[in-house]
C-alpha cells in the first residue's frame, strides 16, 4: 500500500520503515531539514537499536523515501499520523501540531484515503479530526486511530512481533484497509471504535505505571520491615493473574510516554468531572521516589554540601538516547540545589540539560568516578553490571554506591570495600566488610 507517514521521531520512523519491511511503498515526511537531509542518505537522527540497517535496507530497496511534507506522496491511500503531543502546562495533550497535520492531509490526500492516528491523543480526537474534514469539505476522507504500543530500546521488534493490534475505526472498509496494512504480522486484532481504541492506550500506560509505582511503594515498606523487594515481586509475578513484568522497583519511571500520558489521562478523566485518584497517586509516588537517592546519600553524608556525586546513567532506561524525564535530571537538581558536584557517565548521551545548563558526560565510567565521594546507578546499561569495583574504588575519593535500579550484587560491592544501599532491601544502608 502507498502509506505516507508525518513526523520522524520514535514512532513515525521505526512504524515507516517497519512497513517497507512488510513490502508497502512508504514515504516518511518531517518538517525538521536537518533531519530530512540525515535519513535520505541513511543516517538516523535517534538511536535505536537496528534501525540504521533496517532503514538503509528499506531505501536501498526502493521501498522507503523522505521528504518535507504531505506533497511527497499525493497518492497516498493511507496517511498515519506520528508527530509530537507535548504536555501543556495543565497536563494535557498539545494537538496543535496535529491539526496542523490534519490541515495539510485535507489539502493533498486523494478521495477516499484513510488518516490514522499513531501520536497518542486524548480520547475523542479522531471524532474531531473527522469533524474537523469535513469543515473543509473532505467528508471523504476516513478517520482511524491505531495506537502504538512500542518500547524505545525494542521497537523494531515491538513493531513486527506486537502483543496485539488495535484497531479504532468508524466504518467496515477502513478495518479491511487496515488489515491490509498490517499483513503479515501476527498478533490478536481488537476492532473497535476510535474512542474506544484511544482509551487502550492510555490506560495500558497507565497501568504499566501503576504496576512500577506500587512495587515502589512496596519496596519503602520492605526497607522498613526488613523484606526483600525482588523476593517479594518474584514471588507476586510467578501469579501469571498479577505477571512479573514492570515490577522491578526503582527511581520510578521516565521517558517521553508514562509521564506524559499518566498526567494525561488524569487531565482527560478532569475534563469529564471524574477525579482519577488512583492515577493521581501513581503520578505522585514516581515523583517521589525518584528523589531516594538524594534522601539516601543525605542520611549517609549528613550535608550535600561540597559532596561530589557521580550519577551512573543518564538516560531514561537502557538501550536509548532518550534523556526526556529521567530521574538523572531530577536528582542531580536536587543535588545541585543542596550545594553538591555532580558528574555524568552515560555510554551513549553526549550532553545533559540540567537547571538551564548542559553537563558534558563521560563515556569512559572510570574516568566519570574521579574523586566522587558517592556514585549512583541511576540507569542498568549492562557495562555498568560489568565494572570492576576493586579498579572503580581507586578512583573514589569515598566508596559510597547507591543502586538505584537494583541491578548490583550488594555483596560485590561489600567485599569490594563499598558502603551500599539499594532500593527495597533488608537493611537500607550495608556496611563496607571489615578489609
Ligand atoms: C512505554 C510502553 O512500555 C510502550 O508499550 C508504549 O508504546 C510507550 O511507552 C509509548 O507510549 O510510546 P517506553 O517509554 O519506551 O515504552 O519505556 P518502558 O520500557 O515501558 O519503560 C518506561 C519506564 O519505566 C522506564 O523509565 C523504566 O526504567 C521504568 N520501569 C519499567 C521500571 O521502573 N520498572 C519496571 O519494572 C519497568
Amino acid at each position: 500500500m502507498k502509506t505516507l507517514i508525518i513526523g520522524t521521531g520514535y514512532v513515525g520512523l521505526v512504524t515507516g520503515a517497519c512497513f517497507a519491511s512488510l513490502g508497502h511503498q512508504v514515504v516518511c515526511v518531517d518538517k525538521d531539514v536537518r533531519k530530512i537531509e540525515m535519513l535520505q542518505t541513511g543516517r538516523m537522527p535517534i538511536y535505536e537499536l537496528g534501525l540504521t540497517e533496517l532503514v538503509q535496507e528499506q531505501l536501498a530497496a526502493g521501498r522507503l523515501r523522505f521528504g518535507l511534507d504531505a506533497s511527497a506522496c499525493p497518492e497516498a491511500e493511507i496517511a498515519l499520523i506520528a508527530v509530537g503531543t507535548p504536555p501543556l502546562p495543565n497536563g494535557e495533550a498539545n494537538l496543535a501540531h496535529v491539526f496542523a497535520v490534519v490541515e495539510q492531509l485535507g489539502q493533498t490526500l486523494p478521495t477516499g484515503a484513510v488518516i490514522g492516528t499513531k501520536s497518542t491523543v486524548p480520547v475523542g480526537t479522531a471524532v474531531r479530526i473527522s469533524e474537523h474534514l469535513k469543515g473543509m469539505g473532505r467528508g471523504d476522507l476516513k478517520v482511524v486511530s491505531i495506537p502504538e504500543f512500542l518500547r524505545e530500546g525494542s521497537a523494531i521488534e515491538d513493531t513486527l512481533h506486537p502483543y496485539r493490534l488495535v484497531f479504532g475505526v468508524q466504518d467496515g472498509e477502513s478495518a479491511t484497509i487496515l488489515e491490509r496494512l498490517h499483513e503479515g504480522l501476527q498478533a490478536p486484532m481488537v476492532v473497535c471504535d476510535t474512542q474506544t481504541a484511544e482509551m487502550i492506550k492510555y490506560a495500558s500506560n497507565a497501568f504499566l505505571a501503576t504496576k512500577i509505582s506500587f512495587i515502589n511503594e512496596i519496596a519503602n515498606i520492605c526497607e522498613r520491615v526488613d523484606a526483600d523487594v525482588s523476593q517479594v515481586a518474584h514471588g507476586m509475578g510467578l501469579d501469571p493473574r498479577i505477571g512479573s513484568s514492570f515490577l522491578k522497583a526503582g527511581l520510578g519511571y521516565g521517558g517521553s510516554c508514562f509521564p506524559k500520558d499518566t498526567r494525561a489521562l488524569v487531565s482527560i478523566a478532569g475534563h469529564v468531572d471524574y477525579d482519577f485518584e488512583l492515577l493521581r497517586s501513581v503520578v505522585a509516588v514516581n515523583q517521589r521516589q525518584r528523589l531516594e537517592p538524594v534522601h539516601r546519600l543525605r542520611e549517609w553524608f549528613g550535608s550535600l554540601a561540597g559532596i561530589k556525586v557521580t550519577l551512573l546513567g543518564v538516560t531514561f532506561k537502557p538501550g536509548t538516547d532518550d534523556i526526556r524525564e529521567s530521574p538523572a535530571v531530577d536528582v542531580a537538581e536536587a543535588l545541585l540545589d543542596e550545594g553538591a558536584q555532580v558528574q555524568f557517565y552515560d555510554p551513549v548521551a553526549p550532553v545533559v540539560g540540567v537547571q538551564g545548563a548542559e553537563f558534558g558526560v563521560s563515556h569512559d565510567v572510570y574516568e566519570s568516578l574521579l574523586g566522587a565521594d558517592a556514585a549512583v546507578l541511576v540507569t542498568e546499561w549492562p557495562e555498568l553490571l560489568e565494572l570492576d569495583w576493586q579498579r572503580a574504588r581507586l578512583r573514589m575519593k569515598q566508596p559510597f554506591v547507591f543502586d538505584g535500579r537494583n541491578v548490583l550484587d550488594p555483596l560485590v560491592l561489600q567485599n569490594a570495600g563499598y558502603t551500599f544501599a539499594n532500593i527495597g532491601h533488608k537493611s537500607r544502608t550495608f556496611a563496607p566488610m571489615p578489609m
